[in-house]
């Protein structure tokens, strides 16, 4: 991938930052030297582990490995200490906006004040740091380097998919009625506007096993159907959906598949590679625990020649050699904000990813076990670990409405949730990630006990 064109601009610049004299000017330029080295080296970057340093406590010291048990409180509260969470909330939001740990915040702190002290000429070296970013998503996502684009969010690279394949008149896209709207709408305009058809199947929530999904797919094909569209984990009951099959279902027959994996990376295992998709969109600030802001787009390389996005970035858009630098950033951007995605996916590998699942699986499991003792309350999502995420958990009431019932748990005891209302359910959504307790759970099941 080519480097953008501002910093093709700067070739003088270029060349003084190769001076060592002139980096070593300000502390901070220091530390993105550094945070270059040590990732080019394939460690954690320095960005990430001097910020933990600073912030670090005697109990805060920065992790270096996964627990020896998923159960080891006392290691997941030195996690809990990474965060700036506040002692008079329970976050359960995850599946909305994910928490920045320390070292993250610290990492885009550093990138403005950088910015701030050296201008122009700082944003060269911070583009060797977003495309460190763009190189290590592509790492953790199981995607070769060329087939991911960094983005501001899921709903981002959802408009660049629904825009960029190429479908004629008449020709349909069949999605199902759990979309979210940011993957439904931009269909439903294409649809409005270029006469294109949108169909829907519904998947029963949760659904008796994974290939009545594949099959309610299947019997919903037309032979005008050019693409499938569909999330990962959905949004609302946070079911897993059987993405693999799905998606060599739709290859046999010639249709594109485009994946919403905004819920899924770094709460359930994503490998792009073999998933077998052509097209996925996701934010990266919900479960990956990067900045407000950052998400990204993969396009399998064996698909790139069929995808078009109305919205060039600043690249050479016309030359297909470049892979996908035609598709974005456009003009001048948040580099700090994107060169602090990596610091946040190295924050989670020091945990470890397989670490990660087990914990939020057991808390979800433990949270669902709860939830089935109260009297009228019903699971939306499943118990099955094939068919359910392990962060997403929610639940209905007999005779309450999601939004009210929410409202009273955040009034009462400040905790955040979700929910979701559609024609086929209306859930209480909790999302829980690693860095929250049994203790928080006891303590939802405790009020709703008292609520109810
Ligand atoms: C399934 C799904 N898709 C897309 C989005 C949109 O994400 P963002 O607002 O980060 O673009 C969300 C957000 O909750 C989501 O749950």
């Amino acid at each position: 991938m080519n480097r953008d064109t501002d910093r093709a601009n700067e070739a003088p610049l270029d060349r003084m930052e190769s001076d060592e004299t002139a980096r070593d000017e300000t502390g901070s330029r220091r530390r993105f030297l550094k945070g270059s080295l040590a990732a080019a080296a394939g460690v954690a970057t320095a960005s990430m582990w001097d910020a933990t340093a600073a912030f670090a406590q005697e109990d805060e010291k920065p992790l270096s490995g996964p627990p020896g048990r998923i159960d080891d409180e006392a290691y997941w509260e030195r996690v809990r200490a990474q965060f700036h969470l506040k002692p008079d909330t329970i976050y359960l939001n995850n599946g909305t906006l994910g928490l920045c740990p320390k070292p993250v915040t610290q990492a885009v702190y550093d990138g403005y004040l950088y910015l701030a002290e050296t201008g122009s000429e700082g944003r060269s070296q911070l583009w060797d740091e977003v495309e460190e970013s763009r190189k290590t998503a592509a790492r953790f996502l199981g995607a070769n380097e060329n087939e991911m684009v960094l983005t501001r969010n899921a709903t981002q690279g959802l408009r660049f998919i629904a825009n960029g394949i190429r479908m004629e008149p008449g020709d349909e896209v069949l999605m199902t009625t759990d979309e979210h709207i940011a993957g439904f709408q931009p269909w439903t305009r294409r649809a409005r506007r270029y006469g294109i058809q949108v169909n829907q199947v519904q998947i029963p929530s949760p659904p008796g096993s994974k290939q009545e999904v594949v099959d309610l797919f299947e019997q919903a094909l037309t032979p005008r159907t050019k693409v499938i569209f569909f999330c990962q984990v959905t949004r609302g009951p946070g079911l897993l959906y059987p993405v693999r099959e799905l998606c060599a279902m739709a290859r046999e027959k010639g249709i594109v598949s485009a994946v919403d994996g905004a819920q899924a990376p770094g709460m359930t295992p994503v490998n792009l590679n073999e998933m077998g998709c052509d097209l996925f969109a996701t934010s990266l600030h919900k479960w990956a625990l990067t900045p407000s802001g950052t998400g990204c787009l993969y396009v399998r390389e064996g698909f790139q020649d069929n995808f078009w996005p109305g919205s060039g970035g600043n690249g050479p858009w016309d030359d297909r050699e470049q892979g996908l630098w035609h598709v974005g950033p456009h003009g001048t951007y948040e580099r700090p904000v994107r060169a602090a995605i990596k610091t946040a996916l190295n924050f989670l590998e020091s945990i470890g990813m397989d670490a990660i699942f087990a914990r939020d699986r057991m808390l979800s499991d433990y949270l669902k076990g709860q939830l089935m003792e109260l009297p009228g309350v019903s699971l939306g999502t499943s118990t099955d670990h094939a068919l359910s995420s392990p962060g997403i958990t929610s639940f209905g009431v007999e005779g309450w409405d999601s939004t009210l019932l929410r409202g009273i748990l955040q009034g009462k005891a400040g905790i955040v949730l979700s929910r979701d209302q559609r024609r086929t359910h209306d859930l209480v959504r909790v999302s829980t990630h690693f860095y929250n307790t049994p203790g928080e759970i006891d303590r939802l099941i405790e009020l709703l006990k008292e609520i109810l």
